[in-house]
């Protein structure tokens, strides 16, 4: 039973990382869709691109997304990988579903105030969304030791007379 579900590991990786080239991907597509979004064009293109963004993120974005962290939470559990750079990433995918949730939120105010919602320079979602992207992928592709050492010995150790009780030593 155990061995048939380690055999699956290589199944879970490719949905892992298909899911996850169409979430990243597409959360670097959808800002410069947005900035598509011209009050003064057509009335026709205005409706274009607004269904193609909102197709894009309600219907390949955000499901890929479910697709991947679910995948993911799969594979720390087949691959037994409890290992600090696991969390420093689980951290910065924190960050990227904050992303996710910005890009969402812009994409909803177009649809609320078609013509006066004005989008934000895609440079900036963009940004929000590459940061993570690249420290997720340099955690898990280095898989760095983080032993948790990071701090100097002075910062983990209490030192005298900073606690109004004693410390055992
Ligand atoms: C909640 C979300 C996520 C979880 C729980 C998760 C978890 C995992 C786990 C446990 C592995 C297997 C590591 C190993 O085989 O040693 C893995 C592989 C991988 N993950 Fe994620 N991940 C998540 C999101 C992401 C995101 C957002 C990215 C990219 C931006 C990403 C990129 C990768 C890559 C490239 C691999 C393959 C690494 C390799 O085989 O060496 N993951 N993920």
């Amino acid at each position: 039973m155990l061995d048939w579900l380690i055999s699956t590991i290589p199944l879970f990786k490719i949905v892992h990382i298909a899911a996850l080239a169409i979430w990243c991907g597409g959360l670097l597509a959808l800002p410069v869709m947005l900035a598509r979004h011209d009050p003064n064009g057509t009335l026709d293109d205005y409706r274009i691109i607004r269904h193609a963004t909102h197709t894009t993120y309600t219907l390949c974005v955000t499901p890929a997304a479910v697709i991947a962290v679910i995948a993911g939470t799969w594979l720390i559990f087949l691959r037994e990988a409890f290992v600090p750079w696991l969390f420093a990433k689980l951290a910065f995918v924190a960050l990227l579903v904050v992303a996710h949730a910005w890009i969402g939120h812009i994409v909803a105010k177009i649809a609320e105030q078609p013509g006066f919602h004005q989008p934000p320079r895609p440079i900036f979602p963009i940004f929000a969304v590459l940061v993570p992207i690249v420290a997720i992928l340099t955690l898990v592709l280095a898989k760095p030791v983080l032993n948790g050492n990071v701090f100097p010995d002075w910062l983990l150790v209490p030192r005298n007379g900073q606690l109004p009780f004693e410390v055992p030593s």
